[in-house]
């Protein structure tokens, strides 16, 4: 796992889009796993500019997401597939045909959880995943507990989650926060070539350390990560405040190629 401890969340959203930049000019039909949240929203906005003013083209690019709400329509604005639209689809020349969200107002759930998978994999899987997490260390929707083999499915949602969320998107209004959602399983996520972990702020600080420093438990989902193949771990200083061997992670980091993306 690449820790990399960044100054602020500006910086942290630059180095991910330069790394994003980089792989869609090296192969243009680069698949993106993407991410909703918080979290991604300033990573969007550098990703727009890089398209706006320096021809970075998405004309080729496929994504597929994390996960979307059971009950929320793609129109409904607290929907993952209307923020994903509002934050970056309809401000880059991606081809919508070419971006996918799981279906939340599927009438068999099972039936879209395979095809999802499917589709991925017709896709040729994912090469970058970007990803955040949840105060309880989920990735995706993945709450403690879900198997760290599980693939897409619907997943019932913590009381926390759900608080978490409906701070940011619901108004404060828990009622209106759905109770379930479908996602990408943790093996789902395991499978993509490069996942990109995003975290900041002193909320995630307990679920970074327990996800970076922790023993591999379904408890804290995120810990699966210490299983994949090439996971790169963004955060500011305030989420990584409860890591114990930080000197360490910043002297690894001192030699690492990844500090050519700080440019
Ligand atoms: P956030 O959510 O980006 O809104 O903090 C992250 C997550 O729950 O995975």
């Amino acid at each position: 796992m690449d820790i990399v401890i960044c100054k602020d969340r500006e910086q942290a959203a630059h180095m991910v889009a330069g790394l994003i930049d980089r792989a869609i000019r090296a192969k243009p039909d680069t698949v993106l796993g993407l991410a909703t949240g918080a979290t991604p929203i300033l990573l969007y906005k550098d990703l727009i500019r890089r398209h706006r003013d320096e021809g970075l083209d998405f004309s080729r690019v496929r994504t597929w997401n994390l996960d979307e709400y059971v009950g929320l329509a793609p129109t409904h604005p607290a929907s993952y597939r209307f923020f994903m639209n509002d934050q970056l689809f309809d401000h880059v020349n991606i081809d919508k045909a070419n971006t996918h969200v799981p279906d939340g107002m599927a009438s068999d759930f099972e039936a879209a959880a395979a095809a999802y998978e499917a589709g991925i994999a017709a896709d040729g899987g994912i090469d970058i995943q970007v990803l955040g997490i949840g105060s309880d260390g989920h990735i995706g929707f993945n709450e403690p507990t879900t198997s760290l083999a599980s693939r897409t499915h619907v997943q019932t949602l913590m009381l926390g989650t759900r608080l978490d969320n409906a701070r940011l998107f619901f108004g404060g209004n828990l009622d209106e926060v759905p109770k379930r959602a479908i996602t990408m399983g943790i093996g789902t996520v395991l499978e993509s070539r490069t996942a990109i972990l995003m975290a900041f702020g002193k909320g995630k600080a307990q679920a970074v350390a327990a996800m970076v420093e922790g023993a591999i438990s379904h408890m804290t989902p995120a810990t699966a990560l210490q299983m994949h193949r090439d996971a790169k771990v963004f955060i500011d200083e305030e989420a990584a405040s409860l890591l114990k061997n930080i000197d360490f992670y910043r002297a690894v980091y001192a030699d690492s190629p990844l500090r050519a993306l700080e440019a």
